[in-house]
């Protein structure tokens, strides 16, 4: 029987994301339900190293659960690979008394708390980033509301788009992942989507297929672009060469990732750190909370790491077929 947690810290880490203030609070809140100390770091690992700690109890989550960002702060800190850095990142734990740490962020987030678990840190990883790049779940806190906004800033651009009969290109985030891409243009009724999953980077299939489209009497043109390609507005100065139709690219940018959390990014995140926290209260660490096939789950932080991701194939093949 392993000894119980006593006290918990828990991060931010990595890009923000909308919902991970509702997260923060659910961890911090069922903490205290069982009775743990618990305690905040701010600005991720780096605020780790810089013994950026305090106290927390349920009053320092009051009015957050609606907020966009994220109460802690985040930051990415890149010696954090370094063994030795990480080390000492332990040494700071213990010093504060702290056995388990909650990561709100992604892959990499979860790199840096399987390397404390080395240290005997306990951890618990959860899904915070708007790419929804995150092998081991369906779903990541933050990519709903980061999607329902990059849509409503697209329907804008389409009605100017009809309006000159241009063609709009309009590049969202998600690193080198294209699922806010695929869900945008969805959403959107976008007539091409470009992942670096799926893209060959052949720009004629595109041109020949926005000359064919004038011809059925489309009005407009929309090209969703993931950030992993990018080059939006050359594309569009390339594009327009070649077609003769008016281009104009849009990168949509930091927008995306703030913003109140839609319910569903405040449900799931407050769902994910209530697991979290009852994981570690039953004993159970070293792993990532996730939302699998309609459940959510916890899986071992190892196993996590090593799991690969893939565009859903429907998805793609639905978008292409009503791109008519
Ligand atoms: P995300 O967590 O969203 O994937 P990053 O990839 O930027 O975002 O990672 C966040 C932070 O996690 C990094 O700034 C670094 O501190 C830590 N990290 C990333 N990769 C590793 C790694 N291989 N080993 C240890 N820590 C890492
Ligand atoms: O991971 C979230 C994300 O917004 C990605 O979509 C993007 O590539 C990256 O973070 C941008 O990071 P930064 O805030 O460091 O510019």
């Amino acid at each position: 029987m392993s000894e119980a947690i006593r006290t918990i810290a828990v991060m931010t880490s990595g890009g923000d994301a909308p919902g991970m203030n509702a997260a923060i609070r659910a961890v911090v809140r069922t903490g205290v339900h069982y009775g743990m100390q618990v305690k905040g770091i701010q600005r991720g690992y780096s605020g780790l190293l810089n013994e950026e700690i305090f106290d927390m109890n349920s009053r320092s989550v009051s009015e957050i659960i609606q907020k966009g960002g994220t109460i802690l702060y985040t930051a990415r800190c890149p010696q954090f690979v370094e063994p030795e850095v990480q080390e000492e990142a332990a040494q700071i734990c213990h010093k504060h008394g702290i056995d388990g740490l909650v990561v709100i962020g992604g892959d990499g987030s979860y790199r840096g708390a399987l390397a404390l678990s080395r240290h005997g840190i306990k951890v618990m990883g959860i899904p915070g980033t708007i790419d929804l790049d995150i092998s081991c779940t369906d779903y990541t806190i933050g990519f709903d509301t980061a999607v329902n906004t990059a849509m409503e800033a697209i329907d804008k651009i389409r009605d100017t788009s009809t309006s000159h009969e241009r063609c709009s290109i309009i590049e969202v985030m998600g690193r080198n992942a294209g699922y806010i891409a695929l869900w945008c243009g969805l959403a959107n009724g976008a007539e091409d989507i470009l992942m670096p999953e799926t893209y060959d980077g052949n720009e004629q299939t595109l041109v020949d297929k926005m000359i064919e489209d004038r011809h059925r009497g489309k009005k407009h043109h929309i090209i969703i672009n993931a950030e992993g390609i990018g080059h939006s507005t050359s594309m569009a100065r390339r594009i327009e060469a070649a077609t003769g139709i008016e281009t104009r690219a849009t990168i949509l940018g930091y927008m995306q990732r703030g913003g109140s959390p839609t319910c569903k990014d405040r449900v799931y995140a407050t769902i994910m750190g209530e697991l979290a926290v009852e994981r570690m209260e039953q004993g159970v660490y070293n792993r990532v909370i996730c939302h699998r096939d309609g459940t959510f789950t916890d899986i071992d932080i190892e196993e996590a790491l090593a799991m690969k991701k893939r565009i859903p194939e429907n998805e793609y093949r639905i978008s292409k077929i009503l791109a008519k």
